[in-house]
């Protein structure tokens, strides 16, 4: 791993010498057992401001990227997760700071200490080129994948394109000021506020106003048509489809008012702003939940099935992630589960509402023999609640992670169970949660005792009957 120091203002460290002597530097991490370099300590990020002049092309971006945050301890410094670029130019509160560029750790030393509790601007200019991120599920962050661009982060890509306090604990809004030259088109988070067009490139303003998790920041530029309407209340639905497929995207994605009609009486008013998807002129294997713009390759439009998933599932596994995963979000990156049993198991509440009792219970009882098939259950992890590091995206996760939540439905009942749901995404709305925190709550409105059913589904090898349904697992 290359170092680098650069003193932007030797003097200055010598002069602060004496103040920095009472105060500590921020935490490398945000205690994330699973990924201890996710995240740091010691200040709290508002607001990010990513002002982006890109060349798809070369794949080079021209950067001007400011922090607003909040110091939580005396600071002596701080760091930022942050890829390898050009650094041109770093001020905190506008005087020039220190830097050391580490792997993906980026530390800077402020000539004035921050005091706890006050806020501070930290304003990076840098240049260079976004590499993705290799993760065990693959390459993430910043895709550049030869013609246009795609943004797809979780659980650690953002640091790939710009200085991030990289977990979802630290959630803050976002500007978004990216320029391309024509014709290409941006699609971001949140609403676009503007178009400004000169000398052939164009600046796409997007503000996102609702704090969002640094792993569902998405900016994809391609050759776009958008699609307008309207979701329940008014809310602003806007799609994003290559050119070439718009009229396939409309039949996809037709139903998703009628699916925030849905989740909107089950769990609650939808979170944020606007809703739509962007469809990213490439095959992938997978959707991610994007906030309020969730992202999909082109297997979405194929009418088929996706692994073993109808496309039409996908998109309704999404829609529901901007309750559960976006809005209410995991705290540590080991209780996944909260984010993809919550969505698959909203695929089946859709299946219930638009095909009856009769699929849906189909549906179930074809998840719990996924889960109890022996050829399963040796494949790596069984269990939902606790999965190792390399399998967060594991199938029990999704699965068994649903039938978690229709084991409590049988228990309580659908009326406390919706309770328990809306409840959940109302108290933890714009925050974080836990599985100790959704145990709690769902004790406290059932009034009932589950730590038992959640202790079994949750993280017991053994797959725990259905015995309302009569299933059960071979022994
Ligand atoms: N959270 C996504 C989902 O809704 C999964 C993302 C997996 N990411 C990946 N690069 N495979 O299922
Ligand atoms: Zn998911």
């Amino acid at each position: 791993m290359i170092r680098k120091i650069i003193l932007g203002a030797l003097l200055l460290l010598v002069v602060g010498g004496a103040a920095f002597a009472q105060m500590g530097p921020g935490a490398m991490g945000l205690g994330d057992d699973y990924f201890p370099n996710l995240g740091n300590g010691g200040y709290d990020v508002q607001h990010y401001t990513l002002d982006l002049d890109v060349d798809v092309e070369t794949n080079t971006i021209i950067a001007h990227v400011t922090i607003e945050a909040i110091a939580t301890q005396d600071l002596s410094q701080f760091t930022l997760d942050f890829g390898d670029f050009n650094i041109r130019g770093l001020t905190v509160n506008d005087q020039l700071a220190v830097y050391l560029q580490d792997g993906t750790e980026f530390t800077v030393r402020p000539v004035e200490p921050l005091p706890n509790g006050e806020p501070f601007t930290v304003d990076i200019r840098y240049i260079g080129t976004p590499e993705p991120i290799q993760h065990v599920i693959g390459a993430i962050g910043w895709i550049n994948y030869g013609e246009d661009v795609y943004v797809a982060s979780e659980p650690a890509g953002a640091a790939s394109f710009y200085p991030v306090n990289d977990h979802p604990l630290d959630k803050a809004t976002y500007s978004f000021r990216i320029t391309v030259p024509e014709p290409y088109v941006v699609a971001a988070n949140g609403l676009l506020q503007d178009t400004i067009t000169e000398d052939g490139d164009t600046t796409y303003v997007w503000e996102a106003s609702d704090p969002m998790a640094s792993y569902l920041v998405t900016i994809n530029i391609g050759d776009f048509v958008v699609q307008t309407g309207e979701g329940p209340d008014g809310l602003p639905i806007r799609n994003y489809f290559p050119s070439h497929l718009a009229a396939e995207g409309e039949a996809a994605f037709a139903r998703q008012p009628e699916m925030l009609e849905l989740f909107t009486e089950l769990f609650g008013p939808y979170p944020f702003e606007a809703y739509g998807a962007v469809v990213v002129d490439r095959v992938l294997p997978f959707a991610l939940e994007t906030q309020t713009l969730s992202l999909f390759g082109t297997g979405i439009l194929d009418g088929e099935t996706s692994g073993s998933t109808p496309d039409e599932l996908i998109v309704a596994h999404e829609l529901a992630h901007q309750w559960f995963g976006d809005s209410v979000s995991l705290s540590q990156w080991r209780e996944i589960w909260l984010n993809e049993g919550f969505a698959t198991y909203a695929q089946l509440l859709w299946v219930e509402h638009s095909q009856g009792e009769e699929a849906f219970e189909a549906n179930i009882a074809g998840y719990y023999s996924f889960i109890a098939n022996p050829v399963f259950i040796t494949q790596g992890t069984s269990a939902p609640g606790n999965p190792p590091p390399d399998e967060l995206f594991a199938s029990a996760v999704y699965v068994r992670g649903a039938l978690t939540l229709h084991a409590l439905r049988l228990r309580v009942g659908d009326e406390v169970f919706f309770d328990i749901l809306r409840t959940y995404a109302e108290r933890y709305r714009y925050g974080n949660s836990s599985t100790a925190d959704f145990v709690a709550l769902a004790e406290e409105v059932s009034g009932e005792e589950l730590s038992a059913l959640f202790n079994a589904w949750l993280y017991d090898p053994v797959i725990p009957d259905m015995p309302e349904l009569g299933l059960s697992a071979p022994e």
